[in-house]
C-alpha cells in the first residue's frame, strides 16, 4: 500500500522570492497544499493543480486545531498523494513543523523537510539589523514571547542578563513585561527594533529603547505579526543611514567644485 508523502516546506518571511528553489520545487510537485496565514497567496500559484486548503488563523475564518491538521495531513497522504505542509519562514523555528513530521511518521507516511528563511534573522536584515557584528554581538537568542501556556518564556529574563542581540517572535502582547525585565537588569537605554509585516509591501518600523519603546510602539499603532529586536546591533541601521548620507554630501561637494 502506498502511503504517500509529506513535505514540510518553509515557505520565507513574506517576500516571495524569499522561498528556496527547493520550495517551489517540492509545490510544483504536490498534490495538496496546506498553507498558514503569514503565507503569500502567489506561492500558491506555483501547484496550480494542487488542492489547496488554507489551515491557518485568519479573522472571519473558520480556524483549524492543530489536531485537525494533523489528521488532515494523514488523511490525504495515505491517499497516496503528495502533501505540501507551507510554513511562514522556517517551519522548525516555532513552526509545529517537527510535530506535524512525527505525526505523519507514525502512520507510515514518508516525512520530508525543506527548511525556510527564518523571519527571525531575515526581517531584521530588511531593516539592515545584523544579529550578530563584531563589537556589538558575538551571539543571538530567539525567543517565543507566548509559550504553549501563553506565558512569557523564562529565557526572556536569562536573555536580558547577557550581551547577546535578542530576537523576540509572538512578543506584541508582552512588549511591557519584555521591556520590564530588561530595564531590571538596568538596559534603560539599550536600542530596540520592533518590525511589522517585514519584508513585505506593507513594512513598517519603530526604533528606540528599552525604556521608550512600549510608549513608541503604541504611538506607531505597531502590532502583529511582529518581531522585537534588542541589543546594539539595532544601531547599525542608522550607521548605514549615516555613512550613505555623509557619502552623498561629499559627492554632492564634489559636484559643486568641478
Ligand atoms: C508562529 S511564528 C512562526 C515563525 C516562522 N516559523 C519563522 O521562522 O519565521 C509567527 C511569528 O513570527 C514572526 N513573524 C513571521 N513573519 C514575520 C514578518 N514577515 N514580519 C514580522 N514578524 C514575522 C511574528 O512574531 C509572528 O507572530
Amino acid at each position: 500500500m502506498h502511503r504517500g508523502k509529506l513535505t514540510v516546506v518553509g515557505a520565507g518571511p513574506g517576500d516571495v522570492d524569499l522561498i528556496t528553489l527547493k520550495g517551489v520545487k517540492a509545490l510544483q510537485n504536490a498534490d495538496v497544499v496546506l498553507y498558514d496565514a503569514l503565507v503569500s497567496n502567489e506561492l500558491l500559484e506555483y501547484a496550480p493543480k494542487a488542492e489547496k486548503i488554507f489551515v491557518g488563523k485568519r479573522k472571519g475564518c473558520y480556524s483549524y486545531q492543530q489536531a485537525q491538521i494533523n489528521d488532515l495531513i494523514v488523511e490525504r497522504a495515505t491517499l497516496g498523494l503528495h502533501v505540501v505542509r507551507l510554513k511562514g519562514g522556517d517551519p522548525f523555528v516555532f513552526g509545529r513543523g517537527a510535530e506535524e513530521m512525527e505525526h505523519a511518521a507514525a502512520f507510515g507516511v514518508e516525512v520530508d523537510v525543506v527548511p525556510g528563511i527564518s523571519s527571525s534573522l531575515s526581517v531584521p536584515a530588511s531593516q539592515n539589523i545584523p544579529v550578530t557584528k563584531r563589537g556589538a554581538a558575538e551571539s543571538f537568542w530567539v525567543i517565543t514571547g507566548t509559550t504553549k501556556e501563553h506565558k512569557l518564556s523564562n529565557d526572556v529574563a536569562l536573555a536580558a542578563k547577557s550581551n547577546a542581540t535578542v530576537v523576540i517572535l509572538m512578543g506584541m502582547s508582552k512588549l511591557g513585561e519584555i521591556m520590564q525585565l530588561f530595564k531590571k537588569e538596568g538596559r534603560e537605554d539599550t536600542p530596540v527594533a520592533i518590525i511589522q509585516n517585514g519584508t513585505t509591501e506593507h513594512e513598517k518600523i519603530g526604533t528606540g529603547t528599552v525604556a521608550s519603546m512600549e510608549y513608541k510602539a503604541r504611538e506607531q499603532q505597531l502590532s502583529n505579526p511582529a518581531i522585537i529586536v534588542i541589543g546594539e546591533v539595532v544601531h547599525h541601521r542608522q550607521n548605514i543611514l549615516d555613512i550613505q548620507h555623509r557619502y552623498q554630501h561629499q559627492e554632492i561637494k564634489l559636484h559643486e567644485k568641478v
